[in-house]
């Protein structure tokens, strides 16, 4: 009887791993600051992926090992709950997707997981294996960041298991590890005027420290796009009926007057307003009064009413404007004037 149950029994597991469907990775309920993740399970053959929220599940293989098959998927996640059933047994896979990179979230690399993967895969801390699994899109990107073209992952990746997990990045910030080899930021660091971004100290919010298809490894296109992509109302002002920008951003963008880091100026202009303007348009820097009308001053006076002084940048938008000469005001009816007279 005993050994009858025993058999029963030990047919009753058989049978469930022949048909059981088990992740190996990610964990379910894992939150992910990623918006691609791999999946991988062992299922039975003819197993598959339904996508319920969530982008994509892209099967890319399925390799069979001594009877099991192990399940090769992509995951495209949306922000927020994601949620997929691996079927035919309906088995559920939960996944919230955070952009902000938060100290709870999922890491693969604790030998707990690693090891599933150890019969097919070597996991040794080798630049060259990572690339097995890591598909960095390869020739499509430009630019290669001098330490990744070289597959130095561990000269900002530690190599050993830091609190469990491997791969971690060296130095608390990305600050601490840029300049580990670059200075220029120790400089910008002592400058007054410091950028949002920079002054957190959130370089990877502009660089990607990998490759990108942009100079400088930007995130964005330079011009525009990488300032647009957080300064939305600019955008907005921009989009707005007959704007036309001044030539000059559209020609090199906004870095041709702002410094993206840090500079001794407000909003990190490379001078004061007054000179960054006739740097390119000497003959205002000629003139303290005769433009826009005879006598006008140009620059210095304290507008009427106001603690600011008068300068290039009180009459011209520097970016653009939907009236004649980049005024902020149109200049029939003298309403760019009434900005500070009132007649
Ligand atoms: C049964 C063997 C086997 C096991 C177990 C296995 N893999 Fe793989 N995996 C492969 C093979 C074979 C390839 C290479 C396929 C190819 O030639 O592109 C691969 C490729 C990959 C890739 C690259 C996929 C791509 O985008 O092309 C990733 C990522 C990956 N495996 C992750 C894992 C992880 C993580 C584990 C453990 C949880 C794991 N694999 C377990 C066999 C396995
Ligand atoms: C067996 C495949 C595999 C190999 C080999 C591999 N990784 Fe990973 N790695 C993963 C998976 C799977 C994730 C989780 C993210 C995902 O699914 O895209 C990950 C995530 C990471 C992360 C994010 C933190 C974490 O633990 O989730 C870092 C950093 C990383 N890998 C670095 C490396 C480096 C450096 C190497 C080479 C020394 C390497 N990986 C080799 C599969 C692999
Ligand atoms: C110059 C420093 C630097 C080098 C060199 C570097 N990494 Fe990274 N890596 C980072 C930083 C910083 C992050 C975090 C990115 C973020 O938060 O946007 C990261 C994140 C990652 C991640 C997880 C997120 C992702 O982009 O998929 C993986 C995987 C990874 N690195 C693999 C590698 C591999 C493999 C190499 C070597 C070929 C390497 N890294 C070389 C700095 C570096
Ligand atoms: C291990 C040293 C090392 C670390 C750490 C490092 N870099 Fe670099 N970086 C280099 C090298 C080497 C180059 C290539 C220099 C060249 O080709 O002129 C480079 C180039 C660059 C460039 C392009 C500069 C140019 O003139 O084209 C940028 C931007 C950059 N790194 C940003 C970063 C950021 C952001 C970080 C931190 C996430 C970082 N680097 C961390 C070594 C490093
Ligand atoms: C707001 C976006 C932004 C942030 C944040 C940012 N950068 Fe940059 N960075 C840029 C842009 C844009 C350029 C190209 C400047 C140009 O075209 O003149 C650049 C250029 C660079 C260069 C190469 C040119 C040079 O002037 O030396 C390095 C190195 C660099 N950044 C490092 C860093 C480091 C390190 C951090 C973090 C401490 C950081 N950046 C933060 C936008 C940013
Ligand atoms: C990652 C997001 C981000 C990106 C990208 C970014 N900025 Fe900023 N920017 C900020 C934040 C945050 C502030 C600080 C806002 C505050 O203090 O009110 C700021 C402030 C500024 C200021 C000062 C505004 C003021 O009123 O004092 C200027 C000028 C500026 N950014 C220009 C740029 C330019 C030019 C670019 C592109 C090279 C750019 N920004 C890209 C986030 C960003
Ligand atoms: C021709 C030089 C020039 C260019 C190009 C330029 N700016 Fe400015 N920007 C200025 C000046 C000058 C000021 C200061 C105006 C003042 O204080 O009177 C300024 C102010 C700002 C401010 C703070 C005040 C405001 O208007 O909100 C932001 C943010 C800003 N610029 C973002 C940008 C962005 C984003 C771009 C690219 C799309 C850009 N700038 C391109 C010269 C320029
Ligand atoms: C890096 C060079 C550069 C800087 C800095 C610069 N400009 Fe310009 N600006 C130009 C160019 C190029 C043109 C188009 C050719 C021309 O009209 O001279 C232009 C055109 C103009 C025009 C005429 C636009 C039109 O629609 O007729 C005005 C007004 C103007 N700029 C004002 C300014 C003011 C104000 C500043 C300072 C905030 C400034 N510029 C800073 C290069 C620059
Ligand atoms: C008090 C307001 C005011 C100030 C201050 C001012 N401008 Fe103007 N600007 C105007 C007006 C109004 C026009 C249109 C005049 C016209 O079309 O005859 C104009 C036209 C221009 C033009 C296009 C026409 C031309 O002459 O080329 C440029 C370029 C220009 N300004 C640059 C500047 C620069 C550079 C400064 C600072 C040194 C400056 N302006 C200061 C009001 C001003
Ligand atoms: C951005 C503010 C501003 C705008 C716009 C502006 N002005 Fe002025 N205006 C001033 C300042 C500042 C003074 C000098 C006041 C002082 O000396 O205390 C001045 C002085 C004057 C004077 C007296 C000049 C003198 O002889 O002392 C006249 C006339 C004048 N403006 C006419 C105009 C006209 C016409 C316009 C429109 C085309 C105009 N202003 C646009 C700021 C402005």
């Amino acid at each position: 009887m005993r050994l009858l149950c025993f058999i029963f029994s030990l047919l009753l597991i058989l049978s469930y791993c022949a048909t059981a469907v088990e992740i190996m990775t990610p964990e379910n309920n894992a939150v992910v600051n990623s918006g691609k993740l791999y999946l991988v399970f062992t299922a039975t053959d003819g197993a598959r992926v339904v996508v319920k929220r969530g982008i994509e599940a892209k099967f890319l293989f399925v390799k069979k090992e001594n009877k099991v098959a192990v399940y090769h998927y992509l995951l495209m996640l949306k922000k927020g709950r994601n949620l997929f059933y691996i079927d035919p047994e309906g088995k559920a896979l939960r996944l919230i997707y955070k952009q902000k990179n938060s100290t709870i979230s999922f890491k693969f690399h604790r030998k707990k997981i690693e090891k599933r993967c150890n019969k097919c895969h070597s996991l040794k801390a080798s630049g060259k294996l990572c690339f097995n699994c890591h598909k960095f899109k390869k020739g499509s990107r430009i630019y290669m960041h001098g330490p990744f073209a070289k597959r130095k992952c561990f000269s900002c990746h530690s190599s050993g298991y830091v609190k469990g997990v491997r791969f971690g990045l060296k130095g608390n910030s990305d600050f601490s590890l840029c300049s580990q080899c670059h200075f220029a930021p120790l400089v910008w660091r002592k400058m007054l005027y410091q950028h949002g971004p920079f002054a957190a100290r959130n370089c990877t919010a502009c660089h990607d420290p990998h490759e990108g298809n942009f100079r400088f490894l930007l995130k964005y296109e330079p011009k525009k796009g990488l300032c647009l992509a957080c300064h939305r109302d600019k955008a907005k002002e921009f989009s707005s009926e007959g704007y036309r920008f001044h030539p000059i951003l559209s020609a090199k963008g906004c870095v041709i007057c702002h410094d993206p880091h840090a500079s001794d100026y407000p909003k990190q202009l490379y001078d004061t307003p007054f000179k960054v303007c006739i740097s390119c348009h000497p003959r205002f820097g000629k003139i303290k009064k005769g433009h826009p009308i005879v006598a006008h001053p140009v620059v210095g006076p304290l507008i009427p009413g106001t603690n600011e002084k008068l300068t290039c940048s009180s009459c011209h938008n520097p970016h653009g404007s939907p009236y004649e000469s980049l005024l902020y005001a149109p200049r029939a009816g003298s309403r760019v004037c009434l900005k500070c007279h009132k007649y």
